[in-house]
């Protein structure tokens, strides 16, 4: 197998950012949330603040920046495992993980993709409080969030990027995340957005994450997100220092 060189991969990365993102072609938004225009919006897209109608991820540059800065990390520090999604619509952040472990001729690690595959679900009167108030559900089609999962594996496989590093967990995180056969994790990234989905996977991950391995937490700027994070965090002791990615995101690195 050839390796890119630095530079080439850096291109490669750099390049392929701007195509899951569609800095490239500028698709439109859906006006959903406060967003009225549907026009492109290159500082909006930049920052993953907008609903592309054609993007493959609505992270935005920074977030995107983060997962590469994370997985670098990792792999310059030998810290062992898999990179994991939990809620990856079109698939886009982790085609780029995959692009990025291709890049590095990493050939013993996994980008496993989890997601229900059909939005977000219905919420139920025994969910979290916080959850029942916010009700997701109600924003499926205004973002055109469900997205299957043969639509999914199809964007990798444009992207030359579908193959046996690449697994599928789909279904609910509460039914997915207890079985899951992952084994180590390096980066777990966390974007279901909920109180539940957040504490469904940590509750079920966070016990897999080597010692200097990275929790991504997507949605850490909504209020039941956070505090899903901080009630995970203060059962455990977890201490270790939060860092604002933009205005949504956040990530810490496991000390432990
Ligand atoms: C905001 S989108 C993720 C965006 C994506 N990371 C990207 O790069 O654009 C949230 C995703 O989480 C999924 N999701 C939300 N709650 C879930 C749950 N409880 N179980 C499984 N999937 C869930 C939805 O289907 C959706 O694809």
């Amino acid at each position: 197998m050839t390796v890119a060189t630095a530079a080439g991969r850096d291109l490669y990365l750099d390049l392929l950012k701007k195509v899951v993102t569609n800095m490239i072609y500028e698709d439109p938004t859906h006006a959903a949330g406060l967003i009225t225009d549907p026009r492109f919006d290159r500082e909006a897209r930049a920052s993953g603040e907008d609903y592309p109608v054609v993007a493959h991820t609505m992270i935005g540059m920074k977030r995107l920046d983060n997962i590469h800065e994370c997985l670098e990390d990792v792999l310059r520090d030998g810290v062992p495992g898999d990179f994991i999604e939990t809620g990856v619509w079109r698939g886009g952040a982790c085609i780029f993980a995959r692009a990025l472990l291709k890049a590095h001729g990493v050939t013993d690690r996994t980008v496993w993709v989890a997601d229900s595959f059909e939005g977000f679900p219905t919420t139920r009167a025994d969910d979290h409080p916080m959850d029942v108030e916010m009700d997701l559900h109600q924003y499926n089609e205004a973002v055109s969030l469900p997205t299957g999962l043969e639509t999914v594996r199809e964007n990798f496989a444009r992207y030359g990027l579908l193959d046996d590093q690449v697994r599928f967990l789909p279904g609910w995180f509460k039914d997915t995340m207890p079985t899951a056969p992952v084994e180590r994790i390096a980066v777990m990234r966390l974007d279901g957005d909920s109180y539940g989905a957040t504490m469904d996977v940590l509750t079920h991950l966070y016990g897999k994450l080597s010692p200097g391995g990275y929790v991504i937490v997507d949605d850490y700027c909504i209020p039941a997100c956070r505090q899903a994070v901080h009630d995970f965090r203060d059962h455990l002791g977890i201490k270790d220092e939060i860092h604002q990615v933009d205005r949504q995101g956040a990530y810490w690195r496991n000390g432990g």
